[in-house]
C-alpha cells in the first residue's frame, strides 16, 4: 500500500470515528496522522453543522490543530469524567492489545484512556496484526539516568534505540522526557513484559495498550469496518 492510498484509509476511518461524538460530549481527542483527519472532520461539522462538544487533547499538537477550528479544549483536570476518546494506534492485534506512541504522546494518551468512559480507535488496516511487535514499542524515560535504564534493556534484549529527530536530537515528549524504542520483532508475552517495563525504576510509561479499547475502526478499500470488542 502506497502512502496515497494508506492516507485515504486514514482518513474514512477519522471521518467514520467523527461520526460518535455528538453534541454536548465531552471527548478525548488522540494524536497522529489518523487523528487529524478526525479533528478535521470534527472541525467541519463544528463550523458547518454548529456541533459543540468540550475537547481534551492527548498532545499540544491536538490542542493547537482543534483550537484552529474553534473546538473548545480544556485541561484534562478541568473536566470530571471523559466521555469518549479516539485516538490511534500504531499495531493492534486479534485481541485487540495495541501498540502506541509512535508519535511520542503515548503519556498523555494513556491518561486520556483510562480516564475516558469509553475508547475507540482509529486505525488503516495496514495497523492490524496477528501478533504486536514488529512496531517498535515507545517507552518513555525521565532523562535523569536513562543510559542506565538503556543498559537494563539492552541486557535484557529488548534492543533499545533513543528516539532521535530528522535533525539527531533526542526527542522530548510534552512532559519533556525522552522515548526509547524497542526493537522486539514480536511480543508473545504482552502483559508480561508490561509488568517488567512499568516496574523499571526510571520508565514513566510504555506503550503497551492492554484491554484497553471498546471499539476499533479499520479503514480498509471496501470502507471502515467498526470492530467492537465483546464484553466491553
Ligand atoms: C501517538 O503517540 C501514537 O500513539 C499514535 O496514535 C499512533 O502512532 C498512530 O499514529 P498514526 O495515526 O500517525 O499512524
Amino acid at each position: 500500500m502506497d502512502k496515497q492510498q494508506q492516507d485515504a484509509l486514514k482518513k474514512a476511518a477519522g471521518i467514520e470515528g467523527a461520526k460518535f461524538i455528538e453534541d454536548g460530549m465531552i471527548a478525548g481527542l488522540g494524536t497522529g496522522s489518523t487523528v487529524r483527519f478526525l479533528v478535521d472532520e470534527l472541525g467541519r461539522r463544528t463550523q458547518e453543522e454548529g456541533l459543540k462538544f468540550t475537547g481534551v487533547t492527548t498532545s499540544r499538537r491536538t490542542a493547537e490543530q482543534a483550537r484552529g477550528y474553534g473546538i473548545e479544549i480544556v485541561d484534562i483536570d478541568d473536566v470530571d469524567h471523559i466521555d469518549l476518546a479516539i485516538d490511534g494506534a500504531d499495531e493492534v492485534d486479534k485481541d485487540f492489545n495495541g501498540i502506541k506512541g509512535g508519535g511520542a504522546a503515548l503519556l498523555w494518551e494513556k491518561i486520556v484512556n483510562e480516564n475516558s468512559d469509553y475508547n475507540i480507535w482509529i486505525v488503516d488496516e495496514s495497523k492490524v496484526v496477528d501478533t504486536i511487535g514488529a512496531f517498535p514499542l515507545p517507552v518513555e524515560v525521565i532523562p535523569y539516568g536513562a543510559g542506565h535504564v538503556i543498559k537494563r534493556f539492552e541486557a535484557k534484549g529488548y534492543q533499545p534505540v533513543l528516539r532521535l529527530d530528522a535533525e539527531g536530537n533526542d526527542v522530548r515528549t510534552d512532559e519533556n522526557n525522552y522515548i526509547v524504542d524497542l526493537h522486539l520483532g514480536r511480543i508473545d508475552h504482552p502483559q508480561e513484559l508490561a509488568e517488567d517495563l512499568i516496574n523499571t525504576v526510571g520508565v514513566v510509561e510504555h506503550g503497551l495498550f492492554l484491554d484497553r479499547v471498546n471499539k476499533v475502526i479499520v479503514g480498509n478499500p471496501n470502507g471502515p469496518r467498526v470492530l467492537t470488542v465483546s464484553g466491553k
